[in-house]
């Protein structure tokens, strides 16, 4: 059996940033309810014409974190890319990288599990890798919120919260042996799958459906939250998989270097970061620029805080999320 480890990290977000005094001119908000309850400063959103998308971001980040692995497209084994925003129905955004990047005909699997995304990517890149299968994998975590999401009024609770942007991260042999991807650890309960959710259009319920049964003014095709919800669910399933993830390594909170949780709500880091009674500088943040980016939230922040030389070698990584679904999950990693 081998062992996997993370050789290149790489962001992407759009140029265009909107500030909550933005948003105020298209609905019925405001700069300090936005910052009270959720943390959030700005963020970036895709503007018609700039030629970006989900998968050009996803694309762009991925250049990055192959320079910086020092490899080339060809030498790439396998795409797995997580959004909930792709281009099209179908098919997803993991064809469309190894066709912009001009790669071989290697697998491309796409992943649909919202703000868990990347660790579910990260896990499964982990797992073809810990088996020889392959040798080095590209993930990608991408989103094109602000082209799914209402920003009148009626949206005003969802739509302040989401940014635009994408991560990507080279999932590695680890030829040396040290350290690498210790364990990931995922999970679900689709019995709350409604609590955070985008219904149609979808096999379930499809375009002329949704236009017969709504008046036109009001037709139900953006996400739905139930924020507290939400919110009560996460910050026990953030400190119950974290826990989980030291404990299968005779780990401690007291080990933790660098603790990147997917940033969900500055609200949602600050409570965990409080219950495992971490130091400030043992949690990286910067919901406060980007809004909640879902799948890309962590390896964006994730490559922030390399930049940054807040991630040094040797250092006990912890990655952490929850989303819609339920799911969540956590990859523990040695750096
Ligand atoms: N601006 C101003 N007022 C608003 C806005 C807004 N953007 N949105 C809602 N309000 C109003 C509501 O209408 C309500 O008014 P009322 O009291 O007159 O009825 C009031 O503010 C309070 O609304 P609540 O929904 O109860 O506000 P809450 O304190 O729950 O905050 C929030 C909402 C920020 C969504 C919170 O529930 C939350 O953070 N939940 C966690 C969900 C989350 O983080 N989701 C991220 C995506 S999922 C994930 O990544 C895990």
């Amino acid at each position: 059996m081998y062992s996997s480890k993370i050789t290149g990290l790489g962001y992407y977000v759009p140029e265009n940033v909107v500030t909550n005094d933005d948003l105020a001119k298209l609905m019925d908000t405001n700069d300090a309810w936005i910052q009270e309850r959720t943390g959030i400063k700005e963020r970036r959103h895709i503007k018609k014409g700039d030629g970006n998308s989900t998968s050009i971001m996803g694309a762009k980040a991925s250049r990055i974190a192959l320079d910086r692995a020092e490899l080339s497209p060809d030498d790439i084994d396998m795409i797995v890319f997580a959004t909930l925003s792709p281009d099209m129905y179908f098919p997803g955004g993991g064809v469309e990288v190894q066709e912009m990047l001009g790669m071989r005909t290697v697998p491309a699997l796409d992943v649909r599990n919202q703000c868990s995304g990347f660790i579910y990517a990260i896990s499964v890149a982990d797992q073809f890798v810990k088996t020889g299968m392959y040798k080095h994998i590209l993930v990608i975590g991408s989103e094109n919120h602000s082209g799914g999401l209402d920003f009148s009024d009626r949206g005003r609770s969802v739509s302040v919260i989401f940014g635009d942007g994408a991560g990507a991260a080279i999932v590695s042999r680890n030829e040396s042996g040290e350290g690498g991807i210790l364990s990931t650890h995922l999970h679900s309960e689709g019995k709350h799958k409604d609590e955070l959710s985008l219904k149609g259009p979808s096999t379930g319920y499809w375009v002329p459906q949704i236009i017969a049964e709504n008046p036109q003014e009001d037709i139900p095709y953006y996400p739905y939250m139930n924020g507290q919800f939400v919110f009560k669910h996460a910050i026990v399933r953030f400190a119950e998989v974290i826990q989980e993830g030291l404990e299968s390594n005779d780990l401690e909170v007291g080990d933790i270097d660098m603790l990147i949780p997917h940033q969900a709500n500055l609200r949602i880091s600050q409570f965990i970061q409080h219950k495992l009674k971490l130091e400030d500088d043992k949690v990286f943040n910067n919901i406060q620029k980007y809004g909640n980016t879902t799948a890309a939230s962590i390896p964006i922040a994730l490559t922030e805080a390399w930049e940054m030389g807040k991630i040094k070698k040797g250092d006990l990584v912890v990655l952490a999320a929850f989303g819609s679904g339920f799911t969540w999950g956590s990859a523990i990693i040695r750096w």
